[in-house]
């Protein structure tokens, strides 16, 4: 069976919903570890409920990024893992890291990218007065936010909205294409091959896969 790995600052509610599409048997996977920066993450309660490993590692105790970021590598790489999902975490990871684990990094992004990279998607959408936004699942290169896209999901923005509305309607399509998007990784449907995605051996559109 392929072995997921799970990056996490938070909350963890993506974590959760991979979880349980792994404990279904949707991704035929099994997720070996989950890994925080952050030592009160909520998420990591949810994969010590269910016996997964969890590690923390905390930027105070290395002298660098880099070793920060290869001692997680180390780490993830002492399960053999097939890939490493970031789901809410937060720390930008080095160019050796995701050098290392190329093709084999995904990310979600609560914004229709290239639009809106970094922090803050939903106020940003909000004031620029926008009336649609979404998610989009990414592999991870070296530059923040900006790895080949594999799928985006819209939602719409009323007039009345508030950030809140927008993420929580945002979060929805999130756990339910993020798990859809780890099945086809580990199913060896989707791949990276030279910074382009792969679906069914066919390269998918800048966008990537279109998903209203
Ligand atoms: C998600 O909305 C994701 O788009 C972003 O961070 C959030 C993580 O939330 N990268 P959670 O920790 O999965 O609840």
């Amino acid at each position: 069976m392929k072995k997921i790995a799970v990056l996490i600052s938070g909350q963890g509610s993506n974590l959760q919903a991979i979880m349980d599409a792994c404990e279904k048997g949707f991704i035929p996977a099994k997720i070996v570890c989950v890994v925080s920066n952050k030592m009160d993450a909520f998420g990591l309660e949810r994969a010590k409920s269910v016996v997964i490993p969890t590690n923390v590692f905390l930027r105070r105790d290395f002298m660098n990024n880099q070793e920060m970021d290869r001692a997680i590598g180390d780490y993830l790489e002492s399960f053999n893992v097939d890939l490493i999902v970031l789901a809410g975490y937060m720390k930008i990871l080095t160019p050796e890291f995701t050098q290392r684990f190329q093709g084999k990094i995904l990310n979600i992004h609560p914004s229709l990218l290239p639009k809106y990279a970094g922090l803050n998607t939903y106020q940003r959408a909000l004031e620029t007065g926008d009336t649609e936004h979404g998610t989009t699942i990414h592999f991870v290169n070296e530059e923040v936010d900006g790895g080949a896209i594999v799928l985006q999901a819209k939602v719409p923005i009323f007039p009345n909205d508030n950030v809140e509305d927008i993420e929580l309607r945002t979060r929805e399509q999130e756990y339910r294409i993020y798990p859809m998007v780890i099945k086809w990784f580990i199913e060896d449907r989707l791949s990276l091959k030279a910074g382009i995605a792969y679906l069914d051996g066919k390269p998918l559109p800048e966008q990537g896969y279109a998903c209203e």
